[in-house]
């Protein structure tokens, strides 16, 4: 009996999941959403695939492109009706701004933003721009049309009708384009690497469970 009495007193409170977290001090805020983080990693994926396969195999490089496009329609839907920091209402900015942030970031003095920075803000829109170029002439490129429209003829330079890919008018356009979207992913690493280190923190930790320092 005088046991039991022994080990219930001498019990240690039980600590709760709120007496862990600091009332109103959390050091961290909850910054990209589940479906921009998700969106993001399968996205690198798609666009690996795409760029490894060039064209072939036939399947798996056009399910990766087309996984690009419904992409690039999410985030545009996502960007007007999406949390906060998805919204592109809080991170379109001037180019001026942005040289303006780049300027301050190498010399020390960079403004930290909770979401994307000025020139972040300008890679999201230049990425989706290009990868909607890329996936839409490569589609173009799948769907020909026995006579060549006004488009495709000023392309091609001639008006040639039917034939496979490689006599695609938009062929040249499509290979562009995928090249000038793996410059800006490149443009975009680096981005990515000089913020974390301008503002010690890792930004590649917050794109994959949400979270930001607070300060
Ligand atoms: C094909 C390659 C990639 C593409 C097309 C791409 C595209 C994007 C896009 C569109 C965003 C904006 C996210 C949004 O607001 O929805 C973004 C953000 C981000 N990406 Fe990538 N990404 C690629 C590869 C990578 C890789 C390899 C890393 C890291 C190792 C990375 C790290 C990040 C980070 C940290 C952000 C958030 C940047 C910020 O804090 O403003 N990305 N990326
Ligand atoms: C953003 C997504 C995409 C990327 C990054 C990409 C990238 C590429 C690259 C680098 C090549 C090789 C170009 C060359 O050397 O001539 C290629 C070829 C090709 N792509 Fe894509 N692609 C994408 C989406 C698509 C889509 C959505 C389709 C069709 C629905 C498509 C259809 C093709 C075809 C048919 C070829 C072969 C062209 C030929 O015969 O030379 N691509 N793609």
């Amino acid at each position: 009996m005088i046991m039991a009495v022994v080990t219930m007193t001498d019990r240690p409170a039980p600590v709760t999941e709120a007496a862990c977290e600091p009332e109103a001090t959390n050091p961290w805020v909850k910054v990209w959403d589940p479906l921009v983080r998700i969106g993001h990693w399968l996205l690198l994926v798609a666009i690996a695939t795409a760029l490894i396969t060039r064209g072939e195999p036939e399947t798996l490089h056009q399910a990766a492109g087309y996984f690009v496009a419904g992409y690039v329609v999410f985030r545009l839907f996502w960007g007007i009706s999406g949390p906060t920091h998805a919204r592109f209402e809080n991170f379109l900015a001037s180019p001026l701004a942005a040289i303006r942030y780049l300027t301050h970031l190498v010399t020390g003095k960079g403004t930290r933003h909770i979401g994307h920075s000025p020139p972040g803000g300008l890679m999201v829109i230049a990425l989706l721009v290009v990868m909607s170029l890329t996936a839409g002439t490569g589609m173009a490129m799948e769907n020909r049309t026995p006579v060549p429209t006004a488009l495709e003829s000023l392309l091609q330079g001639e008006a040639r009708a039917g034939g496979d890919d490689d006599d695609s008018p938009w062929e040249e356009v499509h290979e562009a384009s995928a090249n000038l979207l793996l410059g800006l992913v490149f443009f975009h690493l680096g981005g990515v690497l000089l913020a974390s280190f301008g503002h010690r923190e890792n930004l590649v930790r917050a794109m994959v469970d949400g979270k930001k320092r607070a300060a």
